[in-house]
């Protein structure tokens, strides 16, 4: 339990949740290198001009200057008080506060479904792993998991019984209630009693991206229909808005800003189990838009390694078309002869297969032209025009000119047509998605519009060596704008290194209602840190603006004195010049 506004519970609450998370729950984030963009909530835009830094756990809007931490974000969105958003907050990274209020019902209940989905993963896997249960071991075992998978994926396995979970939630004292919510517990159509949902089966917890169970899918151990039992829609969980594998892969795939896409659990599981971490599974489903979007959150780049068999195939057409709208860029791995991964990682092992996957990895542009033509009986002079007519969409919204021409002599060459004849086939179409791109990138750009003292107190405050030399050359009051006094101020008040200053800075800018404009100029040093050769002439350009400064003054006094017409002082003035120069002070203007 902990006090509120206790420094160390504000720092834990930050490491705990990621400041991407929090946006995401009501903008879509992109993510474009280490920031993620999107449509600012907080004024009307349509380009997107919000930016989150998680590595800082910042966000900015270069539209309306909104800007702050986690904290400031939660407070104007929810309008609430900080001490309101770090009750908020504190629920969210598990943390207790002494004297919090009760949540409202509708998160209570959340809560207590996914403590009853906790413990049900608990007891299928304390079935599967305490009692060792060995039909179900072996089952695992010769499909080649791990004992290390088993634990991480917290595998499990449901009892060949009809009431065993209920009993077990039954004396852990979850009512019947949530056991309804859950899903894991069906009413039975003739008699008023509920029946485990899931029975003699493998079980796969699903996690959301947070790590919560929110759902399982269950598989049985042999050939009988259904294969695969999975947890209805619940209040908690959706099958079109979660990723089975998100949360184990979640940082790799930030690392990596790539993800690998299969369709099953087993193969997602077994590429982690080689070393392949970035890898998460549609559950079943064809991709949706949602998941799309919580890809975004992650990544730039997706893999499509679907099933070798014509059902994959497909299913990668039609996964590639939504992601595609999202943006990403996406390549596309097609397995031999009808294998799905899982078959791949045991028939060719890890290394073999991460090879494999490397080789043959092609844009998913390619991907079509090929399935295209291998889905013509012959490649005449009509199939090899509608061809080109089911490409053009594709191609013309590629964003850049080079991508476009090679994807065109691609497809000219696949066709065995004459490159000429392509583009002319091009050339006739219409190009309604350029306009958009192009402005995107425009704003985009204009956004790097930083100002120099913005830059010079970004360089400051990101290097005690820079702020130092600075200070001691010309000073530090030479700021225009008043809040980037404060924030020089706040900083020469804190303690400890570079990283530690910045961040305890965040609160205390916070509390002066500058956190924006300090958001900001965290941003500034990300986009265009300063050159130390660029500091140097800043800091001799400040010297030279001031000692004009102080010549302009000199000549008006001397003007004035000679109007006044008053030898003695004039000459008095003139022979004092020389001192009044060296002790000229103050700023730029
Ligand atoms: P697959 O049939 O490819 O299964 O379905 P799999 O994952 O490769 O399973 P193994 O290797 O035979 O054990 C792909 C995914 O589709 C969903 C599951 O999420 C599965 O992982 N699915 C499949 C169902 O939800 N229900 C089913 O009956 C079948
Ligand atoms: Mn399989």
């Amino acid at each position: 339990m902990a006090r509120y506004y206790d420094e160390q519970v504000v720092q834990e609450i930050q490491d705990r949740l990621d400041i991407v998370d929090i946006v995401s729950e009501t903008v879509n984030l992109s993510r474009k290198g280490n920031r993620y963009w999107g449509l600012c909530p907080f004024h009307q835009e349509k380009t997107p001009s919000f930016s989150v830094t998680p590595d800082k756990n910042m966000f900015y809007c270069f539209g309306c200057h909104a800007g702050g931490d986690i904290f400031s974000f939660v407070m104007k969105r929810d309008g609430l008080d900080f001490k309101e958003a770090l009750e908020l907050l504190a629920a969210r990274a598990g943390i207790e506060l002494i004297d919090a209020n009760r949540n409202n019902k509708q998160v209570d209940r959340r809560k207590k479904v996914i403590e009853v989905n906790t413990a049900a993963a608990k007891f299928y896997h304390q079935y599967l792993v305490k009692n060792n249960y060995s039909t179900a071991l072996n089952y695992l075992k010769e499909r080649g998991v791990k004992t290390e998978t088993i634990e991480e994926f917290n595998l499990g396995y449901a009892p060949d019984s009809w009431t065993m979970l209920q009993e077990y939630l039954f004396k852990k004292g979850y009512s019947q209630e949530f056991m309804k919510l859950s899903g894991l517990i069906k009413r039975s159509d003739r008699q008023n009693s509920f029946f485990d949902l899931l029975r003699n089966r493998i079980i796969f917890p699903i996690h959301s991206s947070r790590g919560d169970i929110i759902g399982f899918g269950g598989r049985v151990m042999g050939d009988s229909l259904p294969k695969y039992l999975n947890t209805p829609e619940t209040e908690i969980y959706s099958k079109r808005k979660n990723l089975y594998g998100l949360f184990q892969a979640r940082d790799t795939i930030r690392l990596m800003n790539e993800v690998i896409l299969v369709e099953g659990y087993m193969d997602c599981i077994k590429l982690h189990q080689g070393d392949i971490k970035n890898c998460v599974a549609s559950l079943g489903t064809a991709f949706t838009s949602e998941q799309a979007l919580l890809l975004q959150r992650y990544t730039e780049k997706v893999v499509i390694l679907y099933d070798g068999d014509e059902a994959g195939q497909r299913e990668t057409v039609r996964a590639i078309d939504i992601m595609a709208q999202y943006g990403l860029k996406i390549d596309v791995v097609t397995l031999p002869g009808g294998k799905d991964p899982d078959d791949c990682m045991e028939t060719y092992g890890k290394e073999e297969f991460l090879k494999y996957i490397q080789n043959n990895k092609i844009s998913y542009i390619e991907f079509k032209i090929n399935r295209y033509i291998n889905a013509e009986k012959v490649l005449n002079l009509e199939s090899k025009s509608k061809i080109i007519t089911w490409l053009k969409k594709d191609i013309n919204k590629l964003g850049s000119e080079i991508e476009k021409d090679y994807f065109i002599k691609l497809l000219a060459r696949k066709l065995r047509l004459e490159e000429n004849v392509v583009y002319r086939e091009f050339a006739t179409g219409i190009n309604s998605i350029k306009g958009n791109k192009s402005r995107t990138n425009r704003d985009n750009i204009r956004y790097g519009n930083y100002s120099i003292e913005e830059k010079i107190l970004a360089a400051m405050l990101f290097s005690e060596d820079i702020f130092l030399k600075i200070k001691n050359s010309i000073g530090v009051q030479f700021f225009s704008k008043q809040e980037y006094r404060e924030l020089i101020e706040i900083y020469q008040q804190m303690e400890g290194t570079d990283t530690l200053k910045l961040g305890k800075m965040q609160k205390a800018a916070g509390e002066r209602g500058i956190d924006a404009v300090l958001a900001r100029i965290m941003v500034v040093n990300e986009d265009t840190p300063l050159q130390q050769i660029e500091i140097e002439r800043f800091i001799k350009r400040v010297k030279k603006l001031r000692e004009e400064a102080n010549w302009q003054k000199i000549y008006r006094s001397l003007d004035k004195l000679q109007e006044e017409g008053n030898f003695i002082n004039l000459l008095n003035f003139i022979l004092n010049l020389d001192t009044f120069n060296h002790t000229q002070e103050g700023g730029i203007k």
